[in-house]
């Protein structure tokens, strides 16, 4: 054990290790490959407004679709070292008030703090471009698995949306940002269990409702916080079809939850548990310190224990927690997941919006987005 790595309030000296120990072990790898064994599901009931929720959805998304090539302003420049300054990821927001002083960072001066501010937007948007390769893929799966022929509709508009939102992220990093990053090992990992799982639910469990909640609320953030118009409105379209996809999750799982034994809700309250520890924990921007030449293990609890991390940690569980209240998981059975959500300090989110009618909300009319 490194005698740098201390325990913070939140995360023990094991687990600050185990996160530590997983890295990306091909960096240049062009493809990746997960197998999967699952049943590709054919239904002969056509009768279109089965799931009258799921058809409303599908409708709406036929008419919401937008062009990222054309409909966002590309010709505007991005001043990515302003930026840095300015906003968006700076040493305040990394480590609150600590005091930097016997820390790789007391050296650090202006330009440094700007090459990080530009790595970690470099870093961010990156996770975000593979984050939503993750729901194409998972989605295209979903059409195949799902039974209900108002659901393979829907899926298949979800399918187009994530193809846009990764190519608007890409074209992005591509051209107004200043490198891409590969995929962190922990959302690789997080993504791999997610469309490795042979049913379906879990599948829709895991990206609609856990990631796709999660990342709603982180582009939320990003999206009322930055100055930056082009990726203010390219966020803000992202959102208008994410909130759909989130509510596609919750109302197709819902029924089929009803039907459930308590022993098979436990192994959902459980998966889902998981995937919300994943993600909060562990995205640490690990690749960008490497990049800086500061080892991890020596600034990660410093991360870990900054008081202002521990508020938008726990914010990004602001879709999440009502959803799975939505879900009949969060009370089923003995209330598991309750206590799980109190212990991480997030239960008080249970109130919030869901999202199965929440879409409606990010609507975009005319160009325009309720969302502010
Ligand atoms: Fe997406
Ligand atoms: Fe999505």
């Amino acid at each position: 054990m490194s005698d740098t790595i201390k325990p913070s309030s939140e995360v023990s000296i094991e687990e600050l290790e185990r996160i530590l120990s997983v890295s990306n072990s091909d960096r240049n790898e062009a493809i990746h490959t997960v197998e999967s064994n699952y049943e590709t599901i054919f239904t002969w009931s056509y009768d279109k407004g089965e799931k009258a929720k799921l058809d409303k959805l599908y409708e709406k998304a036929k008419h919401s679709m937008w062009n990222g090539q054309t409909d966002l302003p590309w010709e505007l420049d991005v001043d990515q070292e302003k930026l840095s300054q300015g906003e968006f990821i700076t040493a305040q927001s990394s480590f609150g008030s600590q005091d930097l002083t016997g820390t790789p960072f007391e050296k650090w001066g202006e330009k440094e703090w700007i090459q990080f501010g530009i790595e970690a937007q470099n870093w961010t948007l990156s996770q975000f471009m593979h984050g939503e390769q993750g729901a194409l893929v998972c989605t295209a799966k979903v059409v195949e698995t799902v039974p209900w022929i108002d659901a393979k509709y829907y899926g298949s508009t979800q399918v187009m949306d994530e193809a846009r939102h990764v190519e608007v992220f890409a074209k992005y990093l591509r051209e107004k940002l200043s490198g891409f990053y590969p995929i962190n090992a922990h959302l690789g990992l997080l993504l791999d269990d997610i469309i490795r799982d042979s049913r379906w639910d879990m599948t829709f469990l895991g990206m609609q409702i856990m990631v796709e909640g999660l990342a709603l609320a982180a582009f939320g953030f990003i999206h009322s916080t930055t100055q930056e118009p082009l990726l203010k409105q390219l966020l803000k379209y992202v959102m208008s079809d994410e909130a759909r996809h989130v509510a596609f999750g919750v109302l197709a799982l819902q029924d089929y939850y009803q039907q459930l034994s308590l022993a098979e809700i436990h192994e959902r309250q459980e998966f889902a548990f998981e995937a919300a520890v994943r993600m909060r924990d562990r995205f640490l921007l690990v690749e960008v310190w490497e990049k800086l030449g500061i080892k991890p293990k020596d600034v990660v609890p410093m991360i870990l224990s900054n008081p202002d991390r521990a508020v938008f940690q726990s914010f990004l569980f602001a879709k999440i927690v009502p959803n799975c209240k939505k879900l009949g998981l969060l009370d089923a059975g003995d209330g598991w997941l309750r206590k799980k959500f109190t212990e991480l300090g997030v239960i008080q989110f249970e109130d919030f919006a869901d999202t199965g009618e929440e879409y409606e909300n990010f609507a975009i009319a005319n160009g325009e987005s309720s969302v502010a």
